[in-house]
């Protein structure tokens, strides 16, 4: 997935491209959306291309929140970036109260808005901090957006169709830029309710780690600091934490705390080592970690999504088909529609491309199946 990042860095830096696809990475809570976004950051800034990172909030305005971290990302250097963060200010006032002139009004989903519009706005103020970027020895821009399913429609709408019309543009007029986000797995559906034409978004789910990436991730920090994973450690650490990313950390954090105190001093020091020992007992503080991260997710889903994810827990937890939950459920596949995709929203579980459900956090399945017991 980092490959997308780094073909886009190169298209702007050395062959002076637009991106026009925009990639949407979805993926439950916890699996490394951020993250993976961040070491994206790093690629394309080597490629000399700013970053603008924001991460979308209920509270705000999608274009709002972009046109401040626009001018962020321009400082005021030069004559040329203190205009261009000027002129992208004056932008954001106006799109702010145009769409306060709007709240009463009904938009369309499909209406596309008119000259002078906010995505006419936003482009010239997407113009002109490339202006200024270019100006001071940079390449291009990319916009990157953390959280995207909070993003508000009429922002996304507006941003889609910015994206359609610098696609066509050429010649000296190209805009050197890149759009990719990450979210929740309710982000697809979220997008095509708002946005009409939404082919030009890529959606692809973000899956777990296999061994090989948790084993990098458990040794690499540690071989930074010459201590090592003795094999039996690093084995069970690596099947504890079942390809999690979250529980990655926590069965490496864990585990480095327990070595700290098996050797007292001033903790673990180049030439140690992290024994299966330290490994075992981490796995206490593991187990009360994901147990809390297991009920937050319990409480925040309502009792139909209760039942649903029970009847998911009774069938195994992992790719079920949307046909054998209704079943299951005795219910029609419309009817557990919406708390079916309430269930993506809250990123409680995860959904392939055929539409197979999954929970993704270890441990899940025989969580809900204890709790469908009790009550
Ligand atoms: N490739 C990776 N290898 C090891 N650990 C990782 C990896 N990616 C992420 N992590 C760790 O997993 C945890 C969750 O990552 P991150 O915050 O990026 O997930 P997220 O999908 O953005 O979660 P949320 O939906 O809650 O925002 C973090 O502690 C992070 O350091
Ligand atoms: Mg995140």
């Amino acid at each position: 997935m980092l490959a997308g990042f780094r073909e886009a860095g190169q298209r702007i830096d050395r062959l002076g491209q637009f991106v026009p696809r925009i990639s949407v990475i979805h993926g439950p809570r916890g699996i490394g959306k951020t993250s993976l976004l961040r070491e994206g950051q790093r690629i394309l800034e080597t490629n000399r291309t700013r970053t603008v990172w924001i991460t979308a909030d209920p509270g705000e305005l999608l274009l709002q929140t972009l046109l401040n971290e626009l001018g962020k990302a321009l400082g005021s250097r030069t004559k040329l970036t203190r205009r261009a963060v000027r002129h992208i200010e004056s932008v954001s006032v106006e799109i702010g109260n145009a769409a306060v002139g709007k709240v009463s009004t009904v938009v369309k989903a499909d209406a596309r808005p008119a000259a002078g519009s906010s995505s006419g706005r936003l482009i010239d103020a997407i113009t002109s901090a490339l202006d200024a970027i270019r100006a001071e020895g940079d390449s291009g821009i990319a916009i990157l957006i953390d959280e995207i399913q909070e993003a508000d429609d009429a922002g996304l709408r507006t941003l889609a169709y910015a994206w359609q019309e610098l696609a066509a543009c050429s010649g000296a007029d190209i805009a050197r830029a890149a759009l990719f986000a990450v979210g929740l797995p309710g982000a697809p559906a979220h997008i095509n309710r708002a946005v009409s034409f939404s082919e030009r978004f890529q959606c692809e789910s973000l899956d777990g780690l296999d061994d090989d990436g948790v084993r990098d991730a458990l040794v690499g920090p540690a071989d930074w600091l010459d201590v090592a994973w003795d094999d039996r450690a690093l084995g069970v650490a690596v099947a504890e934490s079942e390809g999690y990313p979250h529980k990655v950390q926590l069965v490496g954090d864990s585990a480095w705390r327990a070595g700290c105190v098996r050797v007292g001093g001033d903790g673990l020091a180049p030439g140690h080592s992290i024994t299966v020992v330290d490994v075992q007992q981490a796995l206490t503080r593991v187990g009360e970690e994901m147990n809390t991260l297991h009920r937050f997710r319990w409480n925040a889903a309502s009792p139909r999504q209760r039942e649903i994810l029970v009847a998911m827990a009774r069938l195994g937890g992992l790719a079920v088909k949307r046909s054998r939950l209704a079943e299951e459920l005795d219910a029609d596949t419309r009817a557990i529609s919406i708390p079916r995709q309430a269930l993506l929203d809250k990123g409680i579980v995860g959904a392939d491309g055929h539409g197979q459900m999954s929970f993704t956090v270890p441990g899940f399945t025989e969580f809900v199946l204890a709790r469908a017991k009790e009550e």
